[in-house]
């Protein structure tokens, strides 16, 4: 039988991401980091840049463990993300696929606020977890 090449290349990145967890993390951040480079980039306090992206967002190096709005040279944060902040809450792996799930919700849900509503209209329907995995190696 003839080597189908359309499959090819497939079964090559399949072959990589069971190779290991860091080739595994690598290949999601490809894919899933396009969504958020729009407006997010990861800099490194020495002003090294990890990852590039825009400045609407805030900057997501160290967010792995970081306070919720915690970038303090990001002025554009939305009141409701502040008020979730009061709470003490910091990002992890499970608050950071349900914020990136659904934002609004996530907000509504820490804050008791039914009116709440996030300044980021993103929703992440997969792949979440691989993101924050990525963005923790990143800043490590
Ligand atoms: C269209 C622009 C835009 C895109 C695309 C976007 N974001 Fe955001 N993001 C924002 C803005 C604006 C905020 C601040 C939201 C607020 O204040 O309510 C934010 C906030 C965040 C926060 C909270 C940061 C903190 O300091 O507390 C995280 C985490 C985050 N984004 C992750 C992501 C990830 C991961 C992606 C890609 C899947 C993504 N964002 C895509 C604009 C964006």
């Amino acid at each position: 039988m003839k080597p189908d090449l359309r499959t090819a290349p497939g079964a090559m990145i399949l072959t990589l991401a069971m190779g290991g967890m860091s080739a595994g993390a690598a290949l999601a951040e490809d894919s899933r980091w396009r969504d958020c480079r729009t407006c997010h980039t990861v800099e490194a306090p020495d002003g090294t840049v990890l990852a590039r992206g825009g400045r609407s967002g805030p900057n997501l190096y160290g967010i792995a463990g970081a306070p919720l709005a915690g970038d303090g040279d990001f002025g554009f944060y939305s009141d409701d993300l502040r008020a979730a902040a009061q709470t003490g809450a910091r990002w992890n792996a499970d608050n950071f696929v349900a914020y990136m799930t659904d934002p609004d919700a996530f907000l509504r849900n820490v804050t008791g606020n039914p009116d709440a509503s996030s300044g980021m209209h993103v929703e992440l329907r997969s792949g979440a977890r691989e993101v924050f995995d990525y963005l923790r190696n990143l800043s490590e």
